[in-house]
């Protein structure tokens, strides 16, 4: 296997006697899209939260480019490249898109410079024009966050988990709510991500897991029950069992 830019090792964390992550290890390769699934509660949203900081794990240890991070907080992590965005939609609904991108994008600036008055934190107003172009929201820069269509604020969000120039890009859910054709668009934008980013991904739409994915690691009940290639898994009799429901 190429080089793991994260490795996770017998994370866990019990939420009172509920084992919502439970001993669970694995890789992320670097340059790849490492997709987790699994049935509604099966523990992939927490162990974004362990892999990002949000939460400690009572257990395990996660590596992160060649350095133990374990229980590192978010912000330290963003600073050393791990960035995610949000299962629910993270927006600041009443501040423009710009202001949004800007925002994320601060981390740029050197530690000390963040109270700067806005006008001189140009590094990260650089970096907030450059995703509005990338990401198709040029036109929407001055409007408000909270008046975009839902496709529009999810993609919104994904431009602000890059702002921090991140090397792994943490994505829950990202295609949640979304109609068919901007499911496929935003599937083709983080094909395009992958290379130089590391992606790892919570997927629901099993067409884009099986299209997109270098790896897949299958949660069922907090624990791994499967991993490997997307066809690998397909053909897995335990997770056609747990959560594909046969679909071949
Ligand atoms: N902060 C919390 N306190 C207590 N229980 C929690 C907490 N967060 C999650 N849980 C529980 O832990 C389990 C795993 O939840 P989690 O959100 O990680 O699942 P998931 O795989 O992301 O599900 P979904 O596909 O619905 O997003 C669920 O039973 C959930 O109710
Ligand atoms: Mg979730």
């Amino acid at each position: 296997m190429s080089e793991a830019l994260l490795q996770v090792e017998n994370l866990a964390i019990n939420f009172g006697a509920l084992p919502a992550v439970s001993n669970l290890s694995f890789r992320a390769a670097k340059g790849g899209i490492t997709s987790i699934i699994g049935p509604n509660g099966a523990g992939k949203s927490t162990l974004f939260n362990l892999v990002s900081g949000a939460l400690q794990p009572q257990r395990g240890r996660v590596e992160f480019a060649g350095e133990e991070v374990t229980g590192w907080a978010t912000h330290r992590l963003l600073r050393a490249g791990l960035s995610r965005s949000f299962q629910i939609t993270n927006l600041f609904f009443e501040l423009s898109v710009f202001e949004n991108l800007r925002l994320a994008a601060q981390i740029l600036e050197p530690a000390g410079h963040w109270l700067l008055p806005v006008a001189r934190s140009t590094k990260g107003r650089e970096r907030a024009g450059d995703l509005l172009e990338r990401f198709g929201l040029a036109e929407k820069a001055g409007s408000l966050a909270g008046h975009l269509s839902h496709g529009e604020q999810r993609r919104l969000e994904i431009a602000m988990a890059l702002a921090s120039r991140p090397k792994l890009l943490l994505l829950d859910e990202p295609t949640q709510g979304m109609s068919h054709g901007d499911t496929q668009s935003t599937a083709d934008m983080i094909k395009s991500l992958a290379g130089d980013l590391t992606i790892l991904l919570i997927e629901h739409d099993i067409d884009v897991v099986m299209n997109l994915s270098d790896h897949v690691v299958v949660m069922h009940q907090g624990a791994k029950l499967a991993e490997g290639t997307p066809a690998e898994v397909r053909e897995n009799p335990a997770v056609q069992k747990a959560y594909l429901g046969g679909v071949h």
